[in-house]
């Protein structure tokens, strides 16, 4: 495994562990894997020294926190839970409030990451973070991060915040590359970190999926899946697939590598099985070569993917030509 040393949370590692999945109907596992995978999961991640684990109140409203939590036992202390605030009505009163009630799900006494799961678009962070900045002065989190924020938005935040807000978790992936033009390069130079969420874009980047075997549950709504994505993410697909050869790797392996390759950037894959979550941390030691990387991003650059609105009709269209 890879870290990093991040002010104010200590050794994040480079490869942590996504938990949306843990108890939460989107994504259709079900009981017997929120009971049993969703533990031993959590507890093959701790050996192999996976350090960061994400959840939020909103995963299976709280039941993620509680099977993470119940999931670390007695190591809960010693790692880098990261957990998040949905904005509403996110007054600094409110924050605090919903703050203990995570810790509490948690079985923590603090939360080493707390972050704002998305920009409210109504209140400003110069109302938000003064509620932050009260949990890391009293010692209640150990740092202020964001999710889903632009680079303006959180530069702002920095501002209302009056010190630096350590991380920006956001959507970014090979499929998704965004986040390559401005974030990257403000947390290399602000030592910041940027958390990759959705790094194997929903599993689309694990290589199985196609027109014929499409998932359900949350990703049945998710643009990438649909049929002309699917065949515009092919060429991105075969450049994974020639690496991964190359490098003796599997492709989702490959999809993460790139991302910890980049300065700052840790990457939170969900794994639906503790085989998966071995591959994942196992990326954490693959060294892609320059020209790789390079072929990678020119790949992720040429994807162009349709937008909602064209997802949305060909999804309509085919349903009603199944009738
Ligand atoms: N801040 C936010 O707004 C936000 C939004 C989304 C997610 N997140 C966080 O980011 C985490 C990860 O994102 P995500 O869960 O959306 O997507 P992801 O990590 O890109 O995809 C996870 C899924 O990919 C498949 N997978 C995992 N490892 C694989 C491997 N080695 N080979 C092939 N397939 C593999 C599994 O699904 P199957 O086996 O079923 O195919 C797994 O459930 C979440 O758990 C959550 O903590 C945050």
């Amino acid at each position: 495994m890879k870290y990093l040393d991040v002010e104010g949370i200590g050794k994040v590692s480079r490869i942590g562990l996504g938990t949306w999945q843990f108890g939460s109907i989107e994504w259709g596992y079900g009981d017997r894997y929120a009971s049993g995978a969703a533990r031993d999961i959590v507890q093959r991640a701790l050996a192999l020294g996976v350090t960061l684990f994400d959840t939020a109140e909103i995963y299976g409203l709280g039941k993620s926190e509680r099977i993470l939590g119940e999931a670390l036992g007695d190591k809960r202390t010693e790692v880098v839970v990261a957990s998040k605030i949905m904005p509403v009505a996110p007054f600094p009163p409110v924050i605090k409030q919903r703050e203990r009630a995570s810790a509490r799900r948690l079985g923590l006494q603090r939360i080493p990451l707390y972050q704002i799961h998305q920009p409210n678009p109504v209140v400003p962070d110069s109302v938000i973070m003064p509620g932050m900045r009260d949990l890391l002065d009293s010692g209640a989190i150990g740092a202020a991060g964001v999710s889903n924020y632009s680079l303006a938005r959180w530069q702002k935040a920095d501002a209302a915040l009056g010190r630096p807000v350590i991380s920006n978790q956001v959507h970014f992936s090979l499929a998704h590359p965004r986040p390559l033009e401005d974030l990257v390069p403000f947390a290399e130079r602000e030592n910041r970190i940027v958390i990759a969420y959705s790094p194997l874009a929903q599993g689309l980047l694990g290589g199985k999926y196609g027109v014929d075997n499409r998932p359900g549950g949350i990703r049945a709504v998710n643009p990438l899946f649909g049929t002309e994505n699917l065949r515009r993410i092919e060429p991105l697909l075969g450049a994974l697939r020639d690496i991964a050869a190359q490098v003796g790797a599997k492709p989702a392996q490959v999809a993460l590598a790139w991302l910890i390759s980049l300065p700052g950037v840790v990457a939170i894959p969900g794994a639906s099985s503790v085989e998966q979550l071995e591959f994942n941390a196992a990326a954490a030691d693959i060294e892609l070569s320059a020209d790789a990387r390079d072929a990678l991003t020119e790949a992720a650059r040429a994807f162009r993917p349709v937008p909602m609105r064209r997802f949305v009709t060909d999804l309509v269209r085919q349903r009603l030509v199944r009738r």
